[in-house]
């Protein structure tokens, strides 16, 4: 089956959906791939890399492929271009996505990596969200550290004592467990918080402190019941009051917050107050990761730094993990792989299979219909 490789088209998407690594494994199973031309130079990852495992490099990676793969979903003329009946592995952005029902228009299957039934140990090699975010957990702290105009580690010199910096990360999932170790490694005293009790371990075992926030027994149960289903909770009244006091008191006496609260399907979650934000010293850096899910923080814009009265600094980045292109593009490509590798069976044929766990999770468009229900 010949399997295509587009360019990214959205401005500052850096990563492409196959590597040489990845494109020579399709080709290994009998596939035909063409890759469009400097597809995959943002990320260092060069035409003739591919040419050599064997790829074809080609104008137009959609005339022809049965199979699209890419970061992001294809847009607009993009849709046009693919063949009716083809096949579209992505990451769909499926609550926001207005134009689903072309894809169905156009008879074509588009697989949504983002809804991956993260619990099944099976389709871990596949998880999307969560290779992406370790890196962009990781990336976070660097791009805090570079804004800041102090040190992280303590030193003790001949011209006096650097004192450590003190860093605050609110959510502690894939991205905030990558941020504390990173921002660790770099001497940081580290505090952080999330909404499920389970996360406190982990913070401790990275050597940072748990700021704990006092949980109803309906809640307990509601955080336990969305490790299982992976879905996002709001919490209530009283937690959210709770929050607010113990955040305040972290953040305003924090040198770096790093927020990543998301909830699946929804708005972020809004953490920070502008009050808040308004008590932290002077030149204190604010990451907001959430950004372009409306942001965990009062004031973040996506797309630019804020520099507030008190001058804080509120980082609005979007797509950190295509900072990271050849690294994000090598994880993201081994996580596409698997779940094409899913679409064959022993023979190498191409099938689709709803009664397939992950398949039918991820199915969006398929036979003419949109399946995908924003629920
Ligand atoms: P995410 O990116 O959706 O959210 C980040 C974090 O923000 C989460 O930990 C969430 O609990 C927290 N959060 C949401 N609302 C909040 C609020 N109001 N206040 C404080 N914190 C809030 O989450 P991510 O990183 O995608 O994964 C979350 C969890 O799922 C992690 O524990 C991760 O290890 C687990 N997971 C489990 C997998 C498995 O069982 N195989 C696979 C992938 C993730």
């Amino acid at each position: 089956m010949q399997i295509g490789i587009p360019t990214e088209t959205i401005v500052g998407e850096h990563r492409v959906a196959a590597t040489p690594e990845t494109v020579k494994k399709l080709i290994n199973a009998g596939h035909h791939v063409v890759i469009e031309r400097g597809a995959g130079v943002r990320a260092a990852y060069i035409d003739s890399a591919y040419e050599q495992v064997g790829a074809q490099i080609t104008q137009d990676a959609y005339a022809g492929s049965a199979i699209i793969l890419k970061v992001r979903a294809p847009q607009g003329e993009e849709i046009q271009k693919l063949t009716s009946g083809s096949t579209v592995i992505a990451m769909f952005d499926p609550y926001r996505n207005t134009e689903l029902d072309q894809f169905a228009a156009q008879q074509v299957s588009a697989f949504a990596l983002e809804l991956l039934p993260r619990t099944l140990s099976r389709a871990q090699n596949m998880d999307v969200l969560s290779s992406q975010a370790n890196l962009a957990g990781y990336k976070s702290v660097l791009l805090a550290a570079a804004e800041y105009q102090r040190m992280f580690p303590m030193l003790m010199t001949a011209a006096g004592t650097v004192k450590p910096a003190r860093v605050v990360i609110m959510g502690v999932g894939v991205a905030g467990l990558q941020a504390i170790a990173t921002a660790k490694r770099l001497g940081a005293i580290v505090e952080a918080t999330d909404l499920r009790p389970t996360a406190k371990e982990q913070v401790e075992s990275l050597g940072g402190k748990w700021l704990d926030v006092p949980m109803s027994d309906e809640e307990k149960q509601k955080a336990a019941d969305a490790a299982k289903n992976g879905y996002g909770w709001m919490p209530g009244e009283q937690y959210i009051k709770d929050q607010n006091i113990i955040v305040d008191k972290a953040v305003s006496n924090a040198d770096i917050v790093i927020t990543t609260a998301l909830l699946p399907g929804r708005n972020a979650p809004r953490l920070i107050k502008a009050e808040t934000v308004a008590k932290m010293k002077p030149g204190s850096i604010i990451l907001d990761m959430a950004v372009e899910s409306g942001g965990n923080v009062e004031g973040s814009v996506c797309g630019e730094n804020v520099v507030t009265e008190n001058a804080v600094t509120i980082l609005g980045i979007a797509n950190i993990p295509a900072t990271l292109s050849t690294e994000a593009s090598a994880l993201y490509a081994r996580n596409v792989f698997n779940f094409v590798e899913t679409l064959f069976d022993k023979e190498q044929t191409f099938a689709i299979n709803q009664a397939d766990e992950i398949q039918k999770a991820l199915l969006i468009t398929h036979d003419g219909q949109v399946l995908f229900q924003r629920g």
